[in-house]
């Protein structure tokens, strides 16, 4: 032990400050050093909590898989991360530094945070290629040409997002007539057009078949390659467990258990809350 750290002949209330300038020199070094931070969220509807005391933090480049029973909070947290809902209480920090209590969800989308809601929401009488290039327009409208990147043009860009969602053979069909999976693959096509930093996707593999479930899964690793960081919120525990990445269980709007998808789902508070014996 160093001199300087010796705890001799201070007041209490010197420690006391001592100790809060070290705990909030901590805290700051915690929100700079994540992409996504949320710390003692609380939001209740005309008084029930929905999020209570809700951490979670999620590193640049990271891909999260968030479960729970219906009515844990996930699509609530999903709503207070992208703006839609204001939390009474706690810390939301994005990419460092960016307080997200602050900005609406304009705004929010414009940094960078895609979300894909659970029903997709393509334009069903326009062909694929046409859905990613009006997704294309709308980034324009909203991000103002001053952001936009113009290192890839945007048919390169279009033909990396095909592929990566693998309809570049279906480029020209009408988005009406692809399958459920296919739909879902698209508007995480739309998303990708946009290149956010952040994707939070909700149950994407409700409905799909066991083959599309396993092509998502491949396609979101595939994303999480390519240096997005991704949140995905799902009950099909085989697709989770093929993500291959850490588990945050929610339960009554707070965490329950978070670890390898083995540590959680052996966690008896789990067993009991969600998965069942
Ligand atoms: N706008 C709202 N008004 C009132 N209650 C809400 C609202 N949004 C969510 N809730 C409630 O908050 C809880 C969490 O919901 P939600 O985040 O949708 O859970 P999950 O996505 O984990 O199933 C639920 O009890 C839900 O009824
Ligand atoms: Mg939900």
């Amino acid at each position: 032990m160093s001199v300087t750290e010796m705890p001799v002949a201070h007041a209490p209330a010197v420690i006391d400050a001592q100790a809060a300038a070290r705990e909030a020199e901590a805290r700051q070094k915690r929100i700079t050093s994540a992409l996504l931070y949320l710390d003692g969220v609380h939001v209740s509807f005309d008084g029930f909590h929905a999020i209570n005391n809700l951490s979670l933090v999620l590193a640049a480049g990271e891909m999260r898989a968030i479960i729970g029973p219906n009515g844990a909070g996930k699509t609530t947290m999903m709503d207070i991360i992208t703006g839609k809902t204001k939390p009474d209480e706690g810390d939301v920090y994005f990419d460092g530094s960016v307080d997200l209590t602050q900005l609406d969800e304009t705004r929010i989308a414009e940094l960078g945070i895609g979300r894909k809601f659970q029903k997709p929401t393509v334009f069903e009488s326009q062909t694929i290629e046409d859905n990613l290039l009006l997704a294309l327009n709308v980034d324009h409208r909203v991000r103002g040409t001053l952001f936009w990147r113009r290192s890839m043009d945007e048919s390169e860009r279009i033909d990396r997002v095909l592929e990566t969602i693998r309809l570049t053979d279906s480029r020209d069909r009408l988005a009406g007539n692809l399958s459920h999976g296919q739909k879902q693959w698209l508007e995480i096509g739309m998303l990708l057009a946009q290149d956010p930093k952040l994707l939070l996707v909700d149950e994407p593999v409700a409905g799909m078949t066991d083959v599309e479930t396993h092509q998502t899964a491949e396609l979101l690793k595939e994303i999480n390659r390519h240096h997005k960081t991704v949140v995905v919120v799902e009950h099909d525990m085989t697709f989770v467990r093929e993500l291959g990445v850490k588990v945050t269980c929610l339960h009554e709007g707070t965490v329950l258990a978070e670890g390898t998808i083995d540590q959680v789902s052996q966690n008896d508070r789990v067993v009991e809350v969600y998965l069942g014996r």
